[in-house]
């Protein structure tokens, strides 16, 4: 079960690779709230460095802890990004979009040969689809026909319902989000493809192939996966 301290633990791992004139990104989560509280920290005692965020959330915390913010349209290439994971396979391929982020999660990350992932370790699965269904961001008008066809290719697609709001979670792009259950996730490549090929998906939560490192805690102590 994931604690504060194996949270602490993984930012703080995360925090040793942030120096002096970075531009870095910053995902969005429980677990980078953690790492951002200790940026703030390491900010306000002279660290300078510049944040693009993936969320409102991210932005919000970044700001309140006085990091300076900028955007991808400054600087489109970043020295690193820093984010959590809902699964972690051991080829260091993810879902990601627990918390709805996922579109510009993946843009952020797709903007550094750098992507640090931090997890508690619940989050490592043999096979992704263990725990959890992908998650899809869909353009409003298109979810009925997007959830029709991924059920008719075999997936349970339940709309994410929001909580402090009647209906639907709206993502920060203003869109729906799909939980869609396959039966097995044989290939994550593929399928992240082909959920992209459908008419009305904007991005869906495979990030396969992006992250060069996974910090993964627990109350005790701390394990590295590498990219192979
Ligand atoms: C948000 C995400 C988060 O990184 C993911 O849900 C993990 O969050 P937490 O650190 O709270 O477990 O993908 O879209």
């Amino acid at each position: 079960m994931a604690n504060i301290e194996s949270k602490r633990r993984v930012a703080l791992a995360a925090l040793g690779h942030v120096k002096d004139g970075m531009v870095i990104g910053v995902g969005t989560g429980s677990t980078v709230s953690c790492f951002i509280e200790i940026l703030g920290e390491r900010v306000r005692e002279g660290l300078k460095i510049l944040a693009v965020p993936t969320s409102h959330q991210s932005a919000i915390l970044l700001a309140e802890q006085g990091v300076p913010l900028t955007t991808l349209t400054e600087h489109p290439s970043l020295d690193l990004v820093v984010d959590g994971a809902d699964e972690v396979d051991l080829d260091l391929n993810l879902i990601k979009g627990g918390g709805a982020a996922l579109t510009q999660e993946k843009i952020v990350a797709s903007a550094t040969e750098c992507l640090i992932i931090i997890v508690d370790s619940s989050k490592v699965v043999k096979r992704l689809g263990e725990t959890r269904g992908v998650p899809v961001e869909v353009i409003p008008m298109a979810w009925k026909l997007v959830k029709y066809k991924l059920e008719k290719k075999g997936a349970k697609v339940v709309l994410r319902e929001g909580m402090g709001k009647a209906g639907p979670v709206v993502t920060d792009n203003g869109n729906f989000i799909l939980d869609v259950n396959f039966p097995e996730i044989r290939n994550p490549d593929n399928l992240e493809r082909e959920l992209n090929s459908i008419p009305g998906i904007v991005e869906n939560g495979l990030f396969v192939g992006l992250a060069e490192l996974v910090y993964v805690g627990n109350d005790k102590d701390l394990k590295v996966l590498r990219k192979k």
